[in-house]
């Protein structure tokens, strides 16, 4: 395709293997007792950053430069690596959600109207998703926007799926977000339409798996959601997070909490969903929303049984999978991502080998490839994913890094790829536990993969990049507003479990790389998306020029012949 033919860069050589390292949740924060990497024993990172200052630098990845609404929006991994994977900055989904709302353009999409014609029929409107203002997944304010515009636009009845968070937001807040959801919905019981919260559960334990790591996940869901069915039932969503927490203190926490079903006095549940219903899944972002999606619209769904099928319309905030169409119907029109950069490297022949673990594989993949589920090209591509352990991730915060090490590093070696991306979970997924110790042992277990990796590189001759995709082990501690810990009465800081605002560091080297290449100083708000324009140099060629600019500039001063 000439439309993605790239020109050879002048200065650097083509075919030197080339290794890109993300590394999830890993930022360059204030160095602190609550900094998990700085606390840790991380040789190799700590070498690379002090022996070559000049090829080691750090990078925004959260606010604006990722498309975010506000500067205090975290990164995260679905806007961090869609950023990675097209090089330019992105409006994301919860920008594109805020305009809808603001303009009134969403109440006159199609995906409302499709959603009011079957409730002014009489079909119930269910609510599914995130109960949090953590702005990763949904937002708080958009819910409550779209519940007072439903009540506005006829609808009587309406039933609420929550899910609690204390993974985007700290744990134990998912009581505020109940309580202002109770007196939203008794405003709009007022206008006649009878709103109830109906199911609901953790999300890490229940509906919001992702990339197929666990389905019984989605199957508590649908049960709690969809049947009714649940061994746990309350009067209320507030008793239910009470008395659910009280029964198993250890164990049950916001993202934990099992799967609930909200009853009546004699006992029958509030809202299961049924034929001639509306659903509307909340969340904007897609990873943990496709399988529930599929449950809902696939006629040969068989991940698990469903044992009722509802014919509902199901509509989601933004759709989730553009290319597969997931679903069909949406409030708001999801971004447009392409010009990738692994479509301009695959017409350039580049051959590329892809490496994580089940719980992130989808990062730099999905998202990588603007949230497109399928490969770019099926000869050039390898996707191979490590399957990951469903275990609570404090209890084994190596989680499959040694091995995700082994096989970028064979890869790497085998002659058979020009470009090994790998992505490595676990600083950021033992980071929402706010396991402190636990999140050192993730940080030095990659820091010993990443010495086997630079191995690898030195062996083949080649190239190496390393970059975070937004913060989170960085920094463990909620932080008043002068960026010290707050603390609780007996001294200690209040625990956090979500993406910090550090920046995050990109480092590169390898024997491959001449000796003249360094990081430009001058270039301003650099963020995420010109770490894109910079390694497809490192792979010999020029960016496109729509692409962020590169980070490399040449000093002539050590300048050598590379063979060009
Ligand atoms: C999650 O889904 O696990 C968190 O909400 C965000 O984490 P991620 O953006 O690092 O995947
Ligand atoms: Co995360």
């Amino acid at each position: 395709d000439p439309e993605y033919q790239l020109y050879a860069h002048p200065l650097l050589p083509r075919g030197k293997p080339f290794l890109l390292v993300v590394l999830s949740g890993w930022g360059e924060g204030k160095e602190d007792e609550y900094n998990a990497i700085h606390k840790s024993n991380c040789v190799i990172i700590k070498r690379l950053r002090n022996i070559y200052p000049w090829r080691w630098r750090t990078l925004k990845a959260h606010g604006d430069v990722v498309g975010l609404p506000t500067e205090n929006d975290p990164g995260n991994g679905e806007v961090g690596n869609n950023a990675l994977g097209c090089g330019k900055i992105i409006i994301q989904r919860a920008s594109l959600v805020d305009t809808a709302i603001a303009s009134g353009e969403l109440y006159k999409g199609a995906g409302w109207l499709y959603s009011k014609e079957a409730w002014v029929n009489g079909g119930t409107l269910h609510l599914i998703g995130l109960l949090s203002d953590g702005g990763v997944h949904s937002r708080y304010d958009q819910l409550a926007a779209i519940i007072r515009a439903a009540a506005d636009h006829c609808c009587k009845k309406m039933r609420l799926h929550i899910l609690t968070d204390g993974r985007d937001v700290p744990d134990g807040t998912s009581l505020g977000f109940v309580e202002q959801l109770e007196k939203e919905l008794e405003g709009i019981r007022k206008y006649g339409c009878d709103a109830q919260i109906a199911s609901g559960g953790g999300r890490m334990f229940v509906t919001m798996d992702r990339y197929e790591a666990d389905w019984r996940i989605v199957q508590r869901g649908w049960y709690a959601h969809v049947l009714g069915i649940s061994p746990h039932k309350f009067e209320s969503a507030t008793e239910a997070i009470t008395k659910l927490k009280q029964a198993d203190p250890k164990q049950v926490n916001d993202q934990f909490l099992p799967p609930f079903v909200v009853v009546r006095k004699n006992g029958q549940p509030w809202g299961i969903i049924e034929d001639e219903d509306i659903v509307i899944n909340f969340n904007f972002r897609a990873d943990r929303m496709i399988q529930l999606s599929k449950a809902f619209v696939d006629e040969n769904f068989d991940k698990f049984d469903r044992v009722r099928w509802p014919n509902v319309r199901y509509v989601a905030m933004v759709q989730y999978d553009v290319e597969a169409k997931l679903p069909v119907h949406f409030l708001v029109a999801p971004p447009v991502i392409d010009k990738l950069s692994g479509k301009y490297l695959c017409a350039n022949g580049i051959r590329t080998f892809v490496v994580s673990e089940s719980q992130k594989m989808g990062h730099v993949t999905f998202n990588w490839n603007g949230n497109r589920g399928s490969k770019l090209d099926q000869r050039l591509e390898t996707y191979h994913e490590v399957q990951s352990e469903n275990v609570r991730f404090e209890l084994e915060p190596e989680m499959r890094t040694r091995t995700i090490a082994r096989v970028a590093h064979d890869a790497l070696l085998s002659g058979l790829y020009d470009y090994v991306r790998v992505m490595f979970a676990a600083a950021d997924m033992v980071g929402h536990t706010h396991d402190l110790e636990a999140t050192k042992r993730a940080c030095e277990c990659i820091d010993a993969a990443i010495k086997l990796l630079l191995n690898g590189v030195d062996k083949c001759g080649g190239v190496f990049m390393i970059i975070g995709d937004h913060g989170n082990c960085d920094d463990m501690a909620q932080r008043e507003k002068d960026g010290n810990p707050l603390l609780d009465d007996k001294g200690r800081a209040h625990p956090k479990t979500s993406h910090s605002m550090g920046e995050v560091p990109i480092g590169i080297g390898g024997p491959g790389l001449p000796r003249c290449v360094r990081f430009r100083k001058n270039l301003r708000n650099v963020g995420l998306a010109n770490a894109t324009a910079t390694f497809m140099n490192l792979l010999g060629f020029e960016a496109p020029y729509h692409y962020e600019p590169s980070l490399l500039t040449f000093d002539w001063n050590k300048w050598e012949f590379t063979g060009v």
